[in-house]
């Protein structure tokens, strides 16, 4: 099946190529990132922007701080066990720094956690002939080239299990359906063809004529400017609406189910996603409108016990103020509040769509049992 014409991000020589989501849709721009500051900026400010996306930026962040870490030591010359000292230190600060960036996706932290286990087994291979692959010594190339290879696995991880979800959520849609999504989790969300949108672009490509409904998502408007966007670029019939709008469509029975992303869910299967997701979430629920939520195992925290555990991000209030107006529109002095995330309870999720297979509820159970395998 044909690929996002865009590339969210990619690697070119020594940069980390990210399509800038904020001059979406009047302007398709790449940013080089050539350092960790970089990466973070960019993922702050939302150029690179969705749950896998970020996470993938994150992993490939590491990349770019090891190779400053490690700038000015000869490639292939054995480090010492002060200087592997310092790296280990410096590469503890670059991560805690780069996970600081957003605080509510776990893909994030979940990406740079696991290239610096990566790390850390290289380190350890030093000491421990456990498995018989004693390593004598580490050189500067072996780090790089290590947190890069694991940075490179998450990426090809991701875009497998967009196609994956892809091929389950299809299987919970029928020709001609009238799809309503909140904010974008599609492929600008991913570095594949998307979270939610994989089942879209599948059916697209198969002839069934999907209707999809935006909602442009206050206040970054992430669905008018981004999911209409990708969506259109891929052919499928896209319609616009605005956030206050859903109730009336689900009223008159013009929608036919709701997918939208996640950016972390609870063992317990809450899902914090974009605010205004909740909203949807209860009028589906009114309506008897099935509500379904598309969540990569990567995106599941069995850490995390509740939704009541999340840490929802809180964004500048400017953002809602004044943004994408040319004059500010509130008062100067009145209170903003601008939470980025909300959080869904599970007994509003109908189903929950992995890349290992379609989760209902208890979820509790049914979660459980897909992190450990037994499905
Ligand atoms: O603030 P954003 O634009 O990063 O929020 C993104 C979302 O809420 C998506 O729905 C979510 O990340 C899932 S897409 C992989």
């Amino acid at each position: 099946m044909e690929k996002c014409t865009f590339r969210t991000i990619e690697v070119k020589g020594d940069a980390l190529v990210m399509l800038d989501q904020t001059l979406l849709p009047l302007e398709e721009k790449y940013i080089e990132a050539y350092t960790v500051e970089d990466v973070y900026d960019c993922i702050k400010r939302l150029a690179v922007r969705g749950a896998t996306a970020i996470g993938v930026a994150g992993g490939y962040g590491m990349w770019l701080a090891a190779k400053e870490v490690l700038q000015g030591l000869s490639d292939d010359k054995p480090l010492s066990p002060e200087e592997l000292y310092v790296v280990s230190i410096a590469l503890d600060e670059r991560a805690a720094y780069l996970n600081s960036s957003r605080p509510t996706a776990v893909n994030l932290s979940y990406a740079i956690g696991r290239v610096m286990d990566e790390y850390r087994r290289l380190e350890e291979s030093l000491s421990s002939d456990k498995e018989g692959i004693a390593r004598q010594y580490v050189t500067a190339s072996d780090i790089i080239n290590t947190i890069f290879d694991a940075a490179d696995r998450i990426r090809i991880e991701d875009d497998e299990c967009c196609m994956s979800k892809g091929e389950y959520g299809l299987t919970l849609l029928k020709p001609g359906m009238r799809i309503l999504t909140h904010c974008n989790a599609g492929g600008l969300a991913t570095t594949g063809f998307g979270g939610a949108f994989a089942p879209i672009y599948m059916g697209q490509e198969r002839g069934y004529g999907f209707k999809v409904y935006c909602d442009e998502t206050r206040p970054l408007l992430q669905g008018a400017r981004l999911s209409s966007w990708e969506l259109s670029k891929m052919g499928v019939d896209t319609t616009v609406i605005c956030d206050n709008m859903a109730a009336t469509l689900m009223s008159q029975g013009m929608i036919d189910c709701v997918i939208v992303g996640c950016d972390r869910m609870a063992a317990n299967g809450d899902g914090a996603n974009k605010i205004g997701t909740l909203g949807l979430a209860v009028l589906a629920k009114e309506y008897g409108i099935p509500f379904y939520m598309n969540v990569p195992t990567s995106t599941l925290d069995m850490n995390t016990k509740t939704g009541a555990d999340i840490v929802i991000e809180q964004r500048a209030p400017e953002e809602v103020t004044e943004l994408w107006y040319e004059k500010r529109m509130v008062p100067e002095g009145v209170k903003v509040f601008n939470p980025a995330f909300d959080v869904t309870d599970h007994s509003l999720i109908t189903a929950v769509i992995t890349e290992k297979g379609v989760l209902y509820p208890p979820y509790e159970e049914s979660i459980r049992a897909v992190m450990e395998g037994d499905r």
